[in-house]
């Protein structure tokens, strides 16, 4: 099929990252089309680890053209810095794009990301602190900097001049102190050289592509609840992680072929926000170091829980997955019996569908099945018939529940580690 999004199912880290680069072989473009680098997308192949952010996942295939499409927002010295190491490891990528609409963040976007995380108090989403936030209001407000403009010297002077006086009024009104526009611009054109070579209309080249039958993976980031409409508002991103953001960027709604949805055995988060599954204690400890939850841009520690197919299936309609893929199957081995979320119990109600209001959500008091656990090393295993009967039947269960088909299975973090159990519901 000659298109495919890929996104993350519920809350984020997911394993994306993995899918899209074992995906990537058989793929001409790879496209990332949300957020920035607030996302951190691990792959482990050949004896390296990867940690993208903001270069697409499948850049380490040559046959690639990795895409930075419009509706991300891309911090250039980010960018600039993951190239640098990601070539130090794989001296030979694809080529790699970035789209003259996709948005720049500047220091001042992430000063306003930790001042409005100060400013939220008890109630904060606790961002990577990345600027993403602010970044994104600055392109609903129209002021924002885009690519085409960055790396024109003459428009992004009088560009930036005009934003950072707007900024200056805002900072003075939290009692901050200005931002210096001479050495945003002496830092920032340096990076404007750099990355002038790569920015063009790649959106429109892609979506030529996709008219003329090439093979394009969309390179879904965060998790579809964490959609700024569709999520768990305001615990949210401020961007479209959805499959239908895809279609915001240059995916024509009837050329999207396959959408896979990615889910962990287990749910995780990191942030703030309700999470109906969640564990705490020795038990969630022991899972996080298993899976060794913790996150691959911050660091910070995920937050774990039980497998929420209430979400999951909200999340299956809501994206039309054609198929599923679960990963980190090779975590649960040796913790007995595990638990599923088929309902919620809100108030005196119990129910099967995921609730809009957040405050409904937080209250919710998950009801679980109980599945039969598994034990031993999984990462072997190449087709389902050589999981253990629990494992095969947690994936089953996922299909009955969800009516979805699960086309892929990962028992590991390295490429090889992967089941593909229906590659016609892929690329
Ligand atoms: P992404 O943001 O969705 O790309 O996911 P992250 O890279 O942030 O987090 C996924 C983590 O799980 C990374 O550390 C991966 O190396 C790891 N991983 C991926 N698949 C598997 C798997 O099947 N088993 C195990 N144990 N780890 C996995
Ligand atoms: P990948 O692509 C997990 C979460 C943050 C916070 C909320 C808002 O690796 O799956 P932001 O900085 O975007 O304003 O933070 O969203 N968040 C992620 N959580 N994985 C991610 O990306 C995330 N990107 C943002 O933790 O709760
Ligand atoms: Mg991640």
């Amino acid at each position: 099929m000659p298109t495919l999004v890929i996104i993350g199912a519920l809350w984020g880290d997911e394993a994306k990252g993995k899918l899209v680069d074992v995906l990537a072989s058989d793929a001409d473009y790879v496209v990332r089309y949300s957020g920035g680098n607030n996302a951190g997308h691990t792959v482990q192949a050949a004896g390296h680890t990867f940690k993208f952010h903001l270069i697409p996942s499948g850049v380490l295939h040559k046959n690639v053209t990795a895409v930075l499409g419009a509706g991300m927002v891309v911090c250039p010295k980010a960018f600039l810095d993951e190239l640098e190491t990601t070539k130090q490891k794989s001296p030979e990528l694809g080529r790699i794009l970035i789209s003259s609409a996709a948005h720049v963040v500047f220091p001042y976007h992430r000063t306003l990301d930790a001042l409005e995380e100060e400013n939220r108090g008890e109630g904060k989403i606790g961002t990577t602190s990345r600027g993403i936030g602010p970044a994104y209001q600055d392109k609903v407000a129209r002021v924002g900097i885009r690519m085409c403009e960055f790396v024109d010297p003459e428009r992004f002077r009088a560009r930036l001049c005009e934003v950072v006086e707007y900024k200056n009024r805002v900072l003075d009104m939290h009692g901050k102190p200005g931002i210096s526009i001479e050495p945003i611009i002496e830092e920032y054109s340096a990076y404007a050289d750099k990355l002038r070579p790569f920015v063009c209309d790649a959106d429109f080249e892609v979506n030529r592509a996709i008219h003329a039958g090439k093979r394009v993976i969309f390179e879904g980031a965060q998790g579809a609840m964490l959609d700024l409409d569709l999520g768990t508002y305001p615990f949210v991103t401020s961007s479209h992680p959805t499959a239908g953001g895809a279609c915001l960027v240059g995916l024509p709604p009837k050329k999207v072929d396959n959408v896979l949805g990615v889910c962990v055995a287990y749910t995780t988060r990191v942030g703030s926000g309700p999470f109906p599954t969640e564990l705490s204690g020795e038990f969630a400890d022991r899972l996080r170091i298993a899976g060794n939850e913790f996150g691959t841009s911050t660091g910070r520690p995920r937050r774990v829980g039980w497998l929420d197919l209430v979400a999951l299936r909200h999340s299956c309609l809501m994206n039309g997955f054609t198929s599923l893929a679960v990963t980190r199957v090779d975590v649960l081995s040796g913790f007995g019996s595990i638990k599923a979320c088929v309902g919620y119990k809100i108030g005196d109600e119990v129910t099967t569908e995921f609730p809009a209001d957040t405050a409904l959500l937080s209250r919710a008091e998950p009801q679980f099945e109980t599945l039969e656990g598994w034990d031993g090393d999984l990462s072997a295993c190449k087709s389902t018939n050589e999981l253990p009967s629990g494992a095969r039947g947690l994936i089953e269960f996922i299909e009955r529940y969800t009516g979805v088909p699960v086309s892929l299975v990962s028992v590991g973090p390295n490429r090889e580690e992967t089941i593909v159990r229906d590659r016609g519901l892929l690329i």
